[in-house]
């Protein structure tokens, strides 16, 4: 029997976003988070280099803004950019003080108390960070926060299939409860989004399962607008091993010295860019695929040996033992390393307050457009972004909306029509020939006619997939599938619709910058 929920705010997601409104509207309203399957299941967890943030007395808000301006390639809402920079230093505040152990510096009586690391696109050392794996500190001190607080509910393993909307209003979702395998009717004043990227369209990726778009797709089909979708953010350095194909290696490898070779042992980034190693990331990903199409080569190797091994062990002990554990030895030789698509700079649009089109929704962290990251989000940006908008849409919602009223009358999910699934391998097969075809015709170097080919691909698969999900009971991989045919679409419309190359959106038929630097926004309708 299916189940029905009522809480003031349903926040869909339990990442660095999710949690952070959870955590501070917590103490004056009763709150539910689910997540698709246990709470550090988002990419939060697997972050690894850091949160940019300015805490050293020698760097500068305008310091940090004008990198991120840069690194965005003119798409950055500056005001926005500002905002959230100048919030920075709070942010990281409220995660000390929640517990988070970042690293501090061996030697005190440098600059402040804590180890700054550095990365692509910034001028400064601003990446505060908990050695190599600072999303697991951020994201094991946000659960156990969330664990005891007595106004936070979790339902692990839920996953939401559809925002309810009546009378203009979101007010609630339907939600898949994957083990008792019923739909439940989750009511709520307000509806937080913070469900993560969606790099899961692509067949190479760093992102964990989750990654699948789903608040992109929940809003859009809401009456959402969306923005930016195009311009997917594709990390240089994926490990390349058959048997760990999502595995990062951080950028602070880069910015501690670790440089780009060629197999015969040349550093090309020089040749590109005068920040070489440590220019922005579409320019780096770009550059290592020219390399790797034009000679063939199945990688290019990222070489921080030299550094010896007490410095690669401290700094980076988690990208070590996991090497290591591969049969690489990342103090003694270059690592094999690839573009893997990473992080979704588009999303449902919000304002500042984290408020989307449609009155009782909001929408934080990785699948929200605020306009920060303009053409290419500059590194540790994104987990910033969640923690400032988080506290953005906490406020705005303990502000209260006279208009949230809660209405009882929302049905129970129909399930009367559907019969139990026996082609399951239409959906693996599916989600295959979508990954395969996002990644051969809308990745880094993109044309026009690759991008029909691909739109012509993911209109027949939505076809198919919204008659399967007519007639079928859902399921998780249906309900993923479903959206990520959709984000794939919207990605490849936003793609088409932009005539220049800017940032991560590199076209052979507009290799040219264009004089006007414009968002696409895309309306559902
Ligand atoms: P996530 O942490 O991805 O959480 C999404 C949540 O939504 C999950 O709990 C998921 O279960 C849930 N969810 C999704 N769909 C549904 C649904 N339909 N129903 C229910 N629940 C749902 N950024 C930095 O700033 N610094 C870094 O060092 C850094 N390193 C990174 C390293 C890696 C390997 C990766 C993959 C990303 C990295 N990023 C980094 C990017 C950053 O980690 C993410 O952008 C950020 O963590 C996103 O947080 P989020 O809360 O928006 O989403
Ligand atoms: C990394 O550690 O390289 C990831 C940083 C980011 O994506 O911001």
């Amino acid at each position: 029997m299916p189940r029905r929920h009522t809480h003031d705010v349903l926040v869909i997601g339990s990442g660095a976003a999710g949690l952070s409104v959870a955590l501070q509207v917590a103490d004056r309203a009763r709150v539910a988070v689910i997540c698709k399957s246990d709470l550090g299941d988002g990419s939060t967890s697997w972050a690894q280099g850091g949160i940019a943030a300015v805490l050293d007395d020698t760097d500068s808000i305008d310091s940090h803004v004008a990198d991120t301006l840069r690194a965005g390639a003119g798409l950055c809402h500056e005001d926005v950019v500002r905002f959230t920079v100048e919030h920075s230093r709070e942010s990281i505040q409220w995660l000390i003080d929640l517990g988070v152990g970042f690293t501090r510096l061996v030697n005190p009586g440098g600059p402040g108390e804590f180890h700054l690391t550095m990365e692509g696109g910034h001028s400064h050392r601003r990446i505060i960070h908990a050695a190599d794996a600072t999303g697991r500190a951020v994201s094991d001190t946000l659960i156990e926060n969330a664990r005891r607080h007595p106004g936070v509910q979790i339902f692990e393993h839920h996953i939401a299939v559809n925002l309810v909307v009546t009378g203009g209003r979101c007010r609630g979702a339907y939600v898949l409860d994957k083990e008792r395998a019923t739909v439940d009717l989750f009511s709520a004043r307000c509806v937080v989004l913070a469900t993560g990227g969606a790099s899961k369209a692509y067949l190479y990726t760093t992102n964990p399962a989750t990654a699948t778009g789903d608040g992109i797709a929940m809003a859009w089909r809401a009456g959402c607008r969306v923005a930016n979708l195009e311009f997917n953010q594709f990390h240089p350095t994926c490990l390349y091993h058959p048997e760990a194909r999502s595995f990062l290696v951080s950028e602070a490898v880069r910015g501690e010295g670790g440089v780009l070779l060629l197999p015969d042992g040349e550093r090309f980034m020089p040749r590109f860019h005068p920040q070489a190693e440590l220019a922005p990331r579409d320019i780096v990903a770009r550059a290592i695929d020219h390399e790797m199409k034009r000679l063939g080569i199945d990688c290019v190797y990222l070489d921080i040996s030299h550094k010896g091994e007490d410095f690669v062990r401290s700094h980076f002990p988690t990208i070590y033992a996991r090497c290591l554990e591969l049969g690489l030895d990342m103090a003694q030789a270059p690592l094999p390393v690839v573009p893997a698509a990473h992080y979704t700079c588009g999303g449902v649009m919000i304002d500042r307050d984290g408020r989307t089109d449609v009155p009782g929704l909001y929408a934080v962290g990785e699948t929200a457009f605020t306009g920060l990251h303009g053409a290419n989000r500059m590194a540790s940006n994104s987990l910033l972004e969640c923690f400032v908008f988080a506290r953005a849409a906490a406020h705005h919602i303990l502000a209260g909306d006279p208009a949230a009223g809660m209405v009882d009358d929302t049905p129970d999910w129909d399930a009367s029509q559907v019969r139990d699934s026996d082609e399951d391998v239409v959906i693996s097969h599916n989600w295959q020939e979508l990954r395969r075809f996002m990644w051969d015709y809308v990745g880094i170097v993109r044309t026009t006619k690759r991008l029909q080919r691909a739109l012509n691909r993911a209109h027949l698969l939505k076809q198919e997939i919204a008659e399967y999900y007519r007639n079928y009971r859902v399921s998780a991989d249906l309900v993923e599938l479903r959206n990520l045919a959709l984000v794939a679409e919207l990605i490849i419309r936003s793609a088409l619709a932009r005539h220049e190359s800017r940032g991560l959106h590199y076209t052979l038929d507009y290799p040219e910058l264009a004089p006007e630097a414009e968002d696409t926004i895309l309306t559902p309708g």
